[in-house]
């Protein structure tokens, strides 16, 4: 969605993992001035969205969804109000079905009516669910939303909350800022791995910019898709149920993982195209990428000569700037495939799920670690994933990926029930063995190697991860 957000992962705070239905007004004003006098509204946790359970059980007689009279009763814009005077942004729950999650109203046949009146209360971010749908298709039912919020003229973060269903990355491209691809997070150490699992799948089809130099497709339907995309759900950390190493551990992946983006590269049967293509970063795509995927389709196109017009203007557009909107020429002998690009953003949010205002000085010191969260919002935005495995049931790994300035993010996460050494070799993490490395720890907050080559190892406890920024120095070519 080019709405012009999300060009960084969302950060803030969201009120279902802790609180879950037990909100109200003053939880959300005291959870405004907690971010700010904690330190993290200043470290880019902004967003603070009320989930579930903020409405009326009916809507009123004009049709309108409203506020629960008890618990909100000096109403959403009174709110937003006060949490704009302190430099935050609110957030508010809808679904897109007959009812939400918690019987309250859902949006459904409802878009324009409701979205207009999250404009007019000043709302800035909409998560938008998928409970009690009708059956009806998610394709048909979020884009309705989406064209509501861009009509109000209000620029409105849209986290579309589908739960993964219909491979999301293959519809919700253009639809929403993010978009979800597992179940609900619980607070558990089962929970939390399973998910960084289900979402290490979608990062192992590596797109362009895929680091390893490997780019990994998969096909639907004919179409072939790169697709580096997640959204993990909202962080656990703080809420009581996993130890603190537990937790590190958690926050790290989730900050690794991190902005996701989904490329699409695909051939479509079409002569006459309008590709409107999102903000992108452009450090992701190289002109050698675009060499690589065009090349083949060049030759297609060499008997029009528009289309090499189109192609090259495309070429330069993309490598030159950061928001494109492109009309494709219409060239009206042709009915081959021709190739469409789209580049897709989406995000894996870093959305505190915690009592920010009764926080241990551990689960702060966890979600205001600077350098982790620079991770999280590098602007190379490619997601890291797991590389390595060992031990019993896999339980020692590697996670990494790359980061802007050509280096690496590199986790060691020891999934085991005791401690263990976790080694990386050079070749796992796609460099030369010769490779002159500095290694620093980001939880540690120092550097632990100078000049690492060929493999770099350390002891980590049970349930706990080091995370490291590896920058690799000079390569030193043996001498044959
Ligand atoms: C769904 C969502 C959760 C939360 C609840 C609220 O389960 O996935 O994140 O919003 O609904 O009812």
């Amino acid at each position: 969605l080019n709405n012009g957000l999300a060009l960084t992962p969302q950060m803030g705070w969201n009120s279902w993992n802790f609180f879950a239905c037990s909100i109200s007004e003053d939880l959300i004003k005291e959870t405004a001035n907690a971010l700010v006098s904690t330190g993290l509204a200043d470290l880019g946790y902004v967003y603070v969205n009320i989930d579930d359970c903020w409405s009326a059980a009916t809507r009123n007689l004009k049709g309108q969804l409203v506020p629960d009279p008890k618990t909100f009763p000096s109403g959403i814009k009174a709110l937003s109000d006060y949490v704009h005077g302190k430099g935050l942004k609110l957030g508010i729950y809808g679904d897109a079905g007959a009812f939400t999650c918690q019987v309250r109203p859902g949006s459904l046949f409802h878009e324009t009516g409701d979205a207009q009146l999250f404009a007019d209360w000043g709302v800035d971010y909409l998560k938008y669910d998928n409970c009690f749908n009708l059956g009806i298709d998610p394709k048909e039912r979020y884009p309705p939303m989406r064209d509501a919020l861009n009509a109000t003229g209000r620029t409105i973060f849209y986290s579309i909350c589908e739960w993964g269903v219909e491979d999301p990355a293959l519809w919700a491209r253009g639809v929403g800022n993010s978009w979800r691809t597992t179940d609900d997070i619980n607070d558990t150490w089962a929970s939390m791995t399973t998910i960084a699992d289900i979402n290490d799948k979608w990062a192992s089809h590596a797109g362009p910019g895929g680091w390893n130099g490997k780019n990994v497709f998969f096909s639907h339907r004919g179409v072939k898709i790169l697709v580096q995309s997640c959204d993990p759900d909202m962080l656990e950390v703080g809420n009581g149920g996993m130890t603190y190493r537990e937790y590190r551990a958690h926050f790290s992946i989730w900050a690794l993982m991190k902005k996701p983006i989904l490329h699409s590269w695909f051939l479509v049967n079409c002569c006459f195209h309008e590709l409107a293509l999102p903000s992108f970063d452009t450090n992701v795509l190289t002109a050698t990428h675009l060499e690589f995927w065009l090349s083949p389709y060049l030759l297609f196109n060499l008997l029009c000569p528009m289309r090499i017009l189109f192609i090259s203007l495309l070429l330069r557009t993309l490598i030159s700037t950061d928001h494109i909107c492109i009309s494709a020429t219409l060239c009206p002998f042709e009915s081959f495939s021709w190739l469409k690009i789209l580049l897709l953003m989406v995000q894996a949010p870093l959305l505190i799920g915690c009592d920010v205002r009764n926080m241990t000085a551990e689960t702060l010191e966890i979600l205001s670690n600077k350098e982790v969260i620079s991770v999280n919002q590098d602007s190379l935005g490619v997601q890291g994933r797991k590389v390595y495995v060992s031990g019993e049931a896999n339980c020692l790994q590697i996670w990494a990926g790359p980061l802007s300035g050509n280096r690496l993010v590199v986790a060691f996460w020891n999934r085991c029930s005791k401690a263990a050494t976790i080694t990386a070799r050079w070749e796992v993490l796609g460099l030369e063995s010769s490779t002159l490395v500095s290694i620093r720890d980001l939880w540690q907050h120092k550097e632990v190697k100078e000049n690492a080559v060929a493999s770099f190892g350390a002891k980590v406890d049970s349930h706990d991860c080091h995370v490291y920024i590896f920058t690799p120095k000079t390569v030193v070519h043996s001498e044959s």
